[in-house]
């Protein structure tokens, strides 16, 4: 029974702009699991002006990973709220070996653990230009692409009527670091979900639609 509950224990892995949060939006509508994003917490953290919003905000300016110790609490305390015990959607976590490390031990206490890390592959130009024309909802977090994926209305996301904003982290400099902080870093991850046999591998260089028929192929159906 509790297998049954918990067999959408998600991870969400690729480089920035592979397009986690456009195909998060999408995972959770269909399989009803809460989204975790790193990145927007931290974001609302910086934007509340928060103890940890300010320490995280020097990080992120300049395309580096906040400590472990910090994200790695935010995930543990967010994983004790009762919306998780259905499964959940990891974005953007884990980043590092001790990131998964602490993942792990904390499902073990849990009696769960990762059913499958989806990992979403795009060449690195194709990346940079999706990052220096994204657009973001400040209200949903929603992603656009001023080319790729426009709003109906400039400016207006299309969900939620929210403002669009670019993000400061989304200048060519810092988006090559943060390419960089991902392949030496966070790409190990492949290799450590590959020994525990959960590892899906996704084309994100297709459309969303089609990368998304995709996720869905290695998932399997939502009911269960
Ligand atoms: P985070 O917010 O997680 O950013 P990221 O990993 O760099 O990834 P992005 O959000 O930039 O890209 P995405 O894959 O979500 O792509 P999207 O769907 O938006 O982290 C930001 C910072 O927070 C980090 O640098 C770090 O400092 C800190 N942080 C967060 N988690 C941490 C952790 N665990 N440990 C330590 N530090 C942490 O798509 C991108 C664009 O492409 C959009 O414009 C979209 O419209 C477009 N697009 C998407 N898919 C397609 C498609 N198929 N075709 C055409 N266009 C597309
Ligand atoms: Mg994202």
């Amino acid at each position: 029974m509790i297998e049954s509950l918990s067999q959408f224990n998600l991870i969400l892995l690729g480089p920035p702009g592979a397009g986690k949060g456009t195909q998060a939006g999408r995972i959770v509508a269909e399989y009803g699991i809460p989204h975790i994003s790193t990145g927007d917490i931290l974001r609302a953290a910086v934007k509340n002006q928060t103890p940890m919003g300010l320490e995280a905000k020097r990080y992120m300016d300049a395309g580096e990973l906040v400590p472990d110790s910090v994200v790695i609490g935010i995930v543990k305390d967010r994983l004790q709220e009762p919306d998780t015990a259905k499964g959940f959607l990891m974005d953007g976590f884990p980043r590092t070996i001790p990131q998964a490390e602490a993942l792990d031990a904390t499902l073990d206490g849990l009696d769960r653990a990762v059913t499958k890390t989806l990992v979403l592959l795009v060449d690195e130009e194709l990346l940079v230009q999706r990052l220096t024309g994204r657009r973001v909802c400040r209200a949903c977090q929603t992603p656009f692409h001023v080319l790729f994926t426009p709003p109906k209305q400039e400016g207006v996301c299309d969900k939620c009527g929210g403002e669009l904003y670019q993000r400061d982290d989304d200048s060519e400099a810092t988006v090559r670091n943060r390419l960089e902080v991902y392949r030496n870093q966070t790409e190990p991850l492949i290799d450590y979900y590959d020994r525990a046999g959960v590892v899906a591998r996704i084309d994100g260089a297709q459309s969303p639609d089609r990368t998304y028929e995709d996720i869905r192929a290695a998932l399997g159906p939502a009911e269960g």
